[in-house]
């Protein structure tokens, strides 16, 4: 297309030029003949929008296009229009499925660091355990007649060990989906997690005085009642929302924290959490994204983004901090699903 303009107009250059719907910078898709220093752009226009240019050389510097010209570029810019806009929307289009591909590929990775840290934590972790236990129980068995004493003490030990085997297999079925969820439902779960932080560390405990959870006060702003919420929404903002209060327990130093659960969110069809607290706050370089070196954080984002939310962090009065999230609920995947 350009050639034809340059050959029906006899001029040096002509080009097509993109805008880009996301910054409105245009680039030349197409060009003829050799660039020149001065140039005439004609703005393509599709449906009142404009798409791109299409760019012109003067026959020779300073000499003005004519009437007859003039005409003929109208209709080629017109042409141009249909051609750019078609060329476009396919651009779109790939654009659209690439995003989609990259989403799509982000979620995988997740599921599998996911079961890489299940697997290692069976496999590195239990199953060494499971089998020191048995080694254990041998050794008890074989003292039995020459040491009762030892061998009673072996039993002893051995007792215990199961008992701690059997906390860590409970954590890591937790993991994967809290049962208080299928219990108490979301808002119940919360509540309890809430209560069990509320409650006054045993003694010996390595927080220290300053950051005393029983000096924080709680406080949850909820529905009475919440839709059936997908399953992964709900882990979701179960997991968002524990995080945030475990973070303002262990670093906010603050009196008070504020949880907020709001269905319909303000900003969608969907569920919008907010954690507020009145500590010393995260520090301005950290908005928005936080201090290196935790997972919290990270993980509280890539729960939201996987499905179609986000995270924010926020200053919350002088000092304090606000969580903020929003996970959209897609209507086709309304009703709770099998975990
Ligand atoms: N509510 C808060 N008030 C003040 N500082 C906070 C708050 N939440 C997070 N931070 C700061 O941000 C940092 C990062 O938080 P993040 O949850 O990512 O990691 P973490 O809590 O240190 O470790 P973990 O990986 O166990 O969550 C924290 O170390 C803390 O300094
Ligand atoms: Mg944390």
């Amino acid at each position: 297309m350009t050639r034809t303009v340059r050959e029906a107009l006899k001029l040096p250059y002509a080009s097509i030029e993109l805008q880009q719907d996301d910054n409105g910078e245009s680039f030349a898709v197409a060009e003829d003949g050799a660039r020149q220093a001065e140039t005439v752009r004609f703005a393509l226009v599709h449906r009142g929008e404009p798409i791109g240019h299409l760019v012109v050389a003067p026959r020779s510097p300073g000499e003005p296009f004519s009437t007859s010209d003039r005409r003929l570029l109208d209709m080629m810019v017109r042409h141009a229009s249909a051609v750019v806009q078609s060329a476009k929307a396919s651009l779109d289009l790939k654009r659209a499925a690439a995003d989609l591909r990259e989403s799509r590929e982000r979620l995988v990775v997740a599921r599998e660091e996911e079961r890489r840290r299940l697997r290692s934590n069976l496999h590195d972790d239990l199953a060494p355990r499971l089998a020191a236990l048995a080694y254990t129980a041998s050794a008890a068995e074989s003292l039995l007649d020459s040491d009762p004493g030892k061998s009673k003490t072996i039993l002893v030990e051995l007792q215990s060990v199961i008992r701690s085997t059997v906390t860590d297999i409970r954590r890591l079925v937790h993991d994967l989906r809290p049962p208080a969820l299928d219990e108490l439902g979301l808002i119940g779960a919360i509540e309890e997690r809430i209560g069990d932080l509320s409650r006054p560390l045993p003694t010996g405990s390595s927080v220290d005085a300053a950051r005393k959870p029983s000096a924080l006060q709680f406080r949850l702003h909820a529905p009475n009642a919440l839709p059936a919420l997908p399953a992964a929404v709900e882990v979701a903002a179960f997991r968002i929302v524990t995080e945030a209060i475990v973070n303002v327990v262990r670093h906010a130093a603050a009196s008070s924290c504020e949880v907020r659960i709001l269905y319909p969110a303000p900003q969608g069809d969907g569920l919008a959490l907010e954690v507020i607290d009145d500590g010393r706050g995260i520090g301005e370089r950290s908005y928005p994204s936080a201090e290196p070196g935790g997972i919290g954080l990270p993980s509280m984002r890539e729960r939201a983004e996987e499905l179609g939310g986000f995270v924010r962090l926020e200053r919350a009065g002088p000092n304090g901090t606000r969580v903020k999230a929003y996970l959209p609920i897609a209507l086709h995947q309304e009703g709770s699903e099998p975990a």
